[in-house]
């Protein structure tokens, strides 16, 4: 089978989803018949969202849920498994970023905050999931959990987020050797700079002009690119691949970009 039929009727929740790339990942998982929990703190917008997808015709539900709180997190995994009677897969996607300041700048306060979110997170959802799957007695399962480019690399100003990412990074590839026996695949996708919600009311010009310093092809990521990922991820085509960090970013984490053109040898023309 080489194609994404596989992740028909699957159950999966996606935290972080009523905004952003979290619900480009739910919308793709919908599309492609898949039952989704569309989990945020944001409940109008999660609501919404799921309303849109229902009068499209797909299935999906929506529960409140603050990552970074145990209990939470454990409801929402087992509001899954009462809903859709079983569990194959998790997007850890919720994420905040701190201000950008260097790092000696940062209170004690915004680390707790940060690490709460993006890593803490990331570790009650694999907690908490990984037992369900189990449970639900499928042929394995998937977690997806959305790292960044600065979780396999520095970023200036960025000290903490970078932390959190390369913590959730090193998650990944433990527990992908934990639970690789039992078919639970464990991944990271490391997001280069995508357009969501934190672009707000950008003028377009500001945007392309970012895009051609930060991007080697000059644009930013469609959330969408991150969604095809998360499908592959959640599909049976995938289930040799586990422990992988895997960039999402046109190249730009691949190395330095020098300033000389490449040589146009007359093949454009
Ligand atoms: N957008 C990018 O360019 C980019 C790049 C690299 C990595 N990422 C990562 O991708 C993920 C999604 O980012 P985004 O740009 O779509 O963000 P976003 O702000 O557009 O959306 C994030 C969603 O998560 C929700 N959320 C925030 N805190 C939460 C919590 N504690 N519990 C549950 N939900 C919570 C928000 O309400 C929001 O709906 C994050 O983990 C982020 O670090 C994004």
């Amino acid at each position: 089978m080489t194609d994404f039929t596989s992740v028909q009727g699957k159950v999966a929740i996606v935290t972080g989803a009523a905004d952003g790339l979290g619900k480009a990942i739910a919308q793709c998982y919908a599309d492609n018949g898949m039952k989704v929990v569309v989990s945020d703190i944001d409940t109008g917008k999660g609501r919404a969202f799921v309303e849109e997808l229902k009068a499209d015709g797909k299935e999906a539900s929506f529960f409140k849920a603050d990552v970074s709180s145990e209990t939470e997190v454990e409801q929402l995994v087992d509001y899954a498994v009462q809903t859709y009677g079983r569990l194959d897969g998790l997007v850890n996607n919720a994420g905040i970023a701190a201000d950008a300041r260097p790092a000696h700048e940062y209170s004690v306060a915004e680390l707790d905050r940060v690490l709460a979110v993006d890593l803490k997170g990331v570790f009650l959802g694999i907690k908490f999931a990984v037992q369900a799957i189990l449970k639900s007695k499928s042929a394995g399962g998937f977690i997806v959990n959305i790292a960044s480019q600065a979780g396999i690399m520095g970023n200036s100003s960025m000290a903490l987020y970078a932390s959190a990412k390369h913590g959730v990074v090193g998650l990944t590839k433990s527990a992908a050797l934990d639970y690789a026996a039992h078919n639970i695949t464990v991944n990271a996708i490391c997001p280069g700079t995508f357009r969501t919600s934190i672009w707000g009311q950008a003028p377009e010009e500001a945007i392309n002009e970012f895009a051609k310093v930060f991007s080697p092809n000059g644009r930013l990521g469609d959330p969408r690119e991150i969604g095809y990922l998360s499908l592959f991820l959640a599909s049976d085509l995938a289930r040799y691949v586990s422990g992988a960090a895997i960039p999402v970013d046109a190249g730009s984490s691949a190395g330095k970009i020098t300033p000389t053109q490449w040589a146009d040898t007359g093949i454009l023309e």
